[in-house]
């Protein structure tokens, strides 16, 4: 199967939980023999935001849809520039970073330092729960991206080794619509998430 086709809904698929059965399913496809997490996290998020396209059914009658679907990235776990010319702290302070993504340009980092945390990004990976924002406008701090975004949900990427649980960036999607996300998005986001932990190096 070519790998684009990964991103197909068949027709039998009708709800949201088996939505995101099949995403799961596809992903661990997709993420089979690979370990690097730009690489994966590259085909994750094409996969999510170009099958939630295809399933028209998630955003009921609106006709509004998901307008970006991407990871943000603790700043410490980018790899250090073998070549540079020009002094940067992006690797030096407490940020997340943009990472790989589907959708329009975006913020590049995202502040998680005590004092300058803003967002709901931020409050996701400090708080290490997914949060489900139905009217981005009422979120106090949200970051506006895209001014046609209406709402949003954010999951964190949390590594658990032997008890030692770390944050190691967030799954971020975007709607066009308000109360684009439910409880059923957010259970299925969550094994996505944890899939994509386990999948890769870090
Ligand atoms: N809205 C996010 C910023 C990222 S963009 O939505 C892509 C936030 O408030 O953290």
């Amino acid at each position: 199967m070519p790998h684009a086709d990964s991103s197909l809904v068949p027709d039998k698929i009708q709800t949201k939980t088996e939505f995101w059965d099949h995403v799961y399913s596809q992903l661990e496809g997709l993420l089979d023999g690979q370990r690097s997490w730009v690489t994966n996290l590259a085909n994750a998020s094409s996969l999510i935001y170009n099958s939630l396209l295809a399933f028209p059914i998630h955003f009921g009658n609106e006709n509004k849809a998901v307008n970006w679907c991407g990871f943000y990235i603790d700043s410490h776990l980018f790899p250090s520039p073998r070549i540079s010319k020009v002094n940067t702290d992006a690797h030096d302070s407490n940020r997340l970073l943009l990472g790989p993504f589907c959708g329009k340009p975006a913020c590049q980092f995202i502040y998680i330092a005590p004092g300058k945390a803003r967002g709901v990004c931020a409050d996701a990976f400090i708080k290490r729960q997914t949060l489900v924002v139905p009217e981005v406008d009422l979120y106090p701090g949200h970051i506006a991206c895209d001014g046609e975004t209406k709402s949003e949900i954010v999951c964190p990427l949390i590594l658990d080794v032997k008890g030692s649980v770390q944050a190691l960036g967030v799954l971020d999607l975007d709607c066009l619509a308000s109360n684009g996300f439910d409880e059923d998005d957010k259970v299925g986001l969550e094994k996505i998430a944890a899939l994509v932990v386990k999948a890769c190096d870090w």
